[in-house]
């Protein structure tokens, strides 16, 4: 089969960890037959340098005409001082917005063979740590109306409807019958509206699925429960403000953000892939970058957009043996082992493919 993939390299690190990611997907396409022709266009700071905005129109309308989306990482300290509307932040935003991207997945998995790297006791993490953040993406206080009035006071509207919590939750009971059929939904019902109107929603869907196990957290008790025992979640399904917290510190339990890969996904199955981690400008162009967190996103990619299940194994089960293997980028070094760059990674992960 012939794909087509939107590839928005984006800031800092974005153009290396893509360039690997297309290594290992280039193996993937030898390896099993299918084609994948790659669409370049510009978002964040190197579309504003090329033409003042974050998100070009022609962009999206290249997105669009693919089949899916890889996404680097936008932003850097060049585009810090401009205002809002404008900043490479703004692009990702957009993008979210204009493709109806309202479910993001953002999996927090323990790799055995960095055990180490996680900040928590081993106790604590006994049997691995795997659960996936299932954050709503196009609606909350993100992009509600934003005001300031005559007072000089800052408004940012907080709004949910019912569909959009319909939907959501819809994604994240179906993601759990094929996990450990858990829900825990977070919310902080006891003081927001919208809260409210999130359990009440999330209850009633609930309904639906009698096989999966649902329970509801304020989510400050989530964020703590996160670090006291994060074994205990599955799939936590969150509003998008929480699921933008939740998942960075979901993110920091497993010790290695490097690896983090997430999904983007519309109504069907077409997503947008891109790493948890940042654009890391300071590291940019110094083949220091860990590019796994992309290739593993592009293994997301063929498995929920392409249903490609053996081509995503075969990317995880590549960069599962380069880590046993004993190689690590820096950011996963700790003295044993081998260290590799960015491209070094890239190349061995799309030989192991
Ligand atoms: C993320 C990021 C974005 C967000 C920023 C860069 C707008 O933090 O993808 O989690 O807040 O959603
Ligand atoms: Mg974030």
């Amino acid at each position: 089969m012939k794909y087509d993939i939107a590839v928005l390299k984006g800031d800092g690190i974005g153009p290396e960890i893509v360039a690997e990611t297309q290594k290992c997907l280039d193996g993937i396409a030898r390896r099993f037959g299918h084609e994948f022709a790659y669409r370049e266009a510009l978002i964040g700071g190197a579309a504003i340098d090329a033409c003042g905005i974050p998100l070009p129109q022609e962009t999206i309308e290249t997105c669009r005409a693919c089949d899916s989306i890889i996404l680097g990482a936008v932003g850097g300290p060049k585009w810090d001082g401009l205002p809002a509307e404008i900043r490479p932040e703004k692009g990702l935003l957009g993008i979210r917005k204009e493709l109806g991207l309202f479910v993001n997945l953002r999996p927090a998995k323990l790799h055995a063979a960095l055990a180490d790297a996680c900040p928590l006791k081993p106790e604590r993490i006994t049997n691995g740590l795997d659960l996936v953040v299932c954050r709503e993406l196009t609606g909350d206080v993100y992009f509600g109306a934003k005001y300031r009035d005559e007072d000089g006071a800052g408004h940012d509207d907080m709004n949910y409807s019912i569909a959009e919590v319909e939907r959501i939750a819809h994604r994240a009971f179906r993601m759990a019958r094929q996990r450990r059929r858990h829900v825990t939904s977070v919310d902080k019902a006891n003081v927001l509206e919208t809260s409210r109107v999130w359990r009440e929603t999330v209850q009633r869907v609930s309904l639906e699925y009698p096989d999966v196990a649902v329970d509801y957290l304020y989510v400050d008790n989530a964020a703590m429960q996160l670090v006291r025992n994060p074994r205990q979640f599955d799939v936590i399904v969150t509003s998008n403000i929480f699921g933008d917290i939740l998942s960075d510190e979901a993110s920091q339990i497993t010790g290695s953000i490097g690896m983090l890969p997430s999904a983007s996904l519309a109504e069907g199955n077409f997503g947008m892939y891109e790493p948890v981690h940042g654009s890391a400008p300071d590291i940019a162009g110094k083949d220091k970058a860990n590019p796994m967190a992309t290739i593993l996103s592009a293994a997301m990619m063929l498995r929920y957009t392409f249903g490609l299940g053996a081509e995503a194994d075969a990317i995880e089960n590549a960069v599962k043996s380069v880590l046993d293997q004993g190689y690590r980028t820096p950011d996963l070094y700790a003295g044993q082992g081998t260290q590799v760059g960015t491209a070094q990674m890239g190349d061995l992960i799309a030989a192991a493919i």
